[in-house]
């Protein structure tokens, strides 16, 4: 139990000593231990406010093929769609009414949006609503096009490393791919002033404790200002469609270490942990998260981005979704708050 005690003071441990903690992970008095110390530092920075970021999926077409994901190129079965600018416009409106002031434009991979619609998008964007925050999320692309996207007014880039060891990179995605451009489109984002998330899926097929060891040391190296974990869900159509899915309590715990190692961090309970237990993502608060990422995706839309199975908040309406997601929030403490919800420095 030495290593707990470490950690909890120095909160930074090497590679093997991470790997370690980890195997401490269904040890309900450790877990306690670390929750506790998670939600201390969490309520230290940010007091009771969790931060909401409206999600748009603006596209579900990719021209990647990635193994796990529902929307990979390689899977047929998917009804495509693109919204036009209007229709992302009209998202941010309903969003804004409903005092999300961070907006989260994601999608596949999608050539169709060039640069040069890109930069437009942001800008009508940002001219609308001065006064919100605007993340991407659109994959690898080249300094040139994350240096366009910055000066049109994007605040925030979230590009999930996936996994930061080599070999689980590779079975994980297809030849063509490769963990050492996306390290480098994670540092060229950083460079360019972006506030950058990156992250992980939790119990990935082949994961072991020795990559998620090597995960976090990555993460302490890039230092991001957002990091993005949730539980691996397949997907029916995919090569895991059978494999299991990632274990909530192991995500919880991580959340929790993730805190400790980063008082400041932008961390939200997502989606995914929320669609694996009913109520995974206030767990996901009481470890140490403090951001929310509602659906603001038009209704009809929604079920078509299907990263994997049973994704929840894919019929709700944006205000049906709010409104639950507030009550959520608040059986558990804390409060959701209309704010952009920077990381404090
Ligand atoms: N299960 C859980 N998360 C997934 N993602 C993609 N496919 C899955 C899946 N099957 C995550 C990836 C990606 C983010 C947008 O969604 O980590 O970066
Ligand atoms: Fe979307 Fe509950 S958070 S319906």
């Amino acid at each position: 139990m030495q290593i707990i005690d470490k950690f909890l003071k120095e909160h930074r441990l090497s590679r093997p000593e991470y790997e370690e903690l980890l195997s401490y992970w269904q040890n309900s008095e450790v877990v306690r231990r670390l929750k506790e110390e998670a939600v201390r530092l969490r309520s230290q920075y940010y007091g009771n406010a969790v931060f909401t970021r409206g999600l748009i999926e603006f596209t579900n077409y990719c021209k990647n093929n990635c193994y796990y994901c529902g929307i990979r190129c390689g899977n047929p079965s998917v009804e495509r769609y693109r919204l036009t600018s209007e229709e992302i416009l009209e998202c941010c409106r309903t969003g804004y009414l409903l005092s999300y002031r961070t907006f989260v434009l994601q999608g596949g991979e999608d050539p169709y949006y060039t640069d040069e619609k890109m930069v437009d998008i942001i800008r009508r964007i940002k001219k609308e609503f001065p006064d919100c925050a605007l993340t991407l999320s659109l994959g690898e692309k080249s300094y040139e096009s994350y240096r366009l996207f910055r000066e049109a007014g994007a605040d925030r880039y979230l590009l999930r490393h996936e996994t930061a060891d080599e070999g689980l990179y590779r079975t994980l995605h297809p030849e063509g791919m490769s963990l050492k451009h996306r390290k480098e489109c994670l540092y060229h984002l950083k460079e360019l002033g972006y506030q950058v998330g990156a992250g992980f899926m939790v119990g990935a097929p082949g994961q072991t404790f020795s990559h998620i060891a090597e995960d976090l040391i990555f993460l302490q190296e890039l230092e991001p200002q957002m990091i993005g974990i949730g539980p691996f869900i397949p997907h029916h159509e995919t090569i895991y469609a059978n494999e299991p899915a990632g274990s909530v309590e192991l995500t919880l715990f991580l959340l929790a270490v993730i805190r400790i190692m980063f008082p400041k961090v932008l961390l939200p309970a997502t989606t995914a942990l929320g669609t694996l237990d009913p109520i995974g993502r206030e767990e996901g608060l009481l470890a140490g998260a403090n951001v929310v990422m509602p659906n603001l995706s038009p209704v009809k839309k929604r079920k078509l981005y299907e990263l994997y199975d049973n994704k929840i908040c894919t019929g709700e309406e944006a205000a049906e979704c709010r409104g639950c997601l507030g009550r959520r929030v608040e059986s558990v403490g804390y409060q959701l708050v209309e704010d952009r919800g920077d990381a404090v420095c």
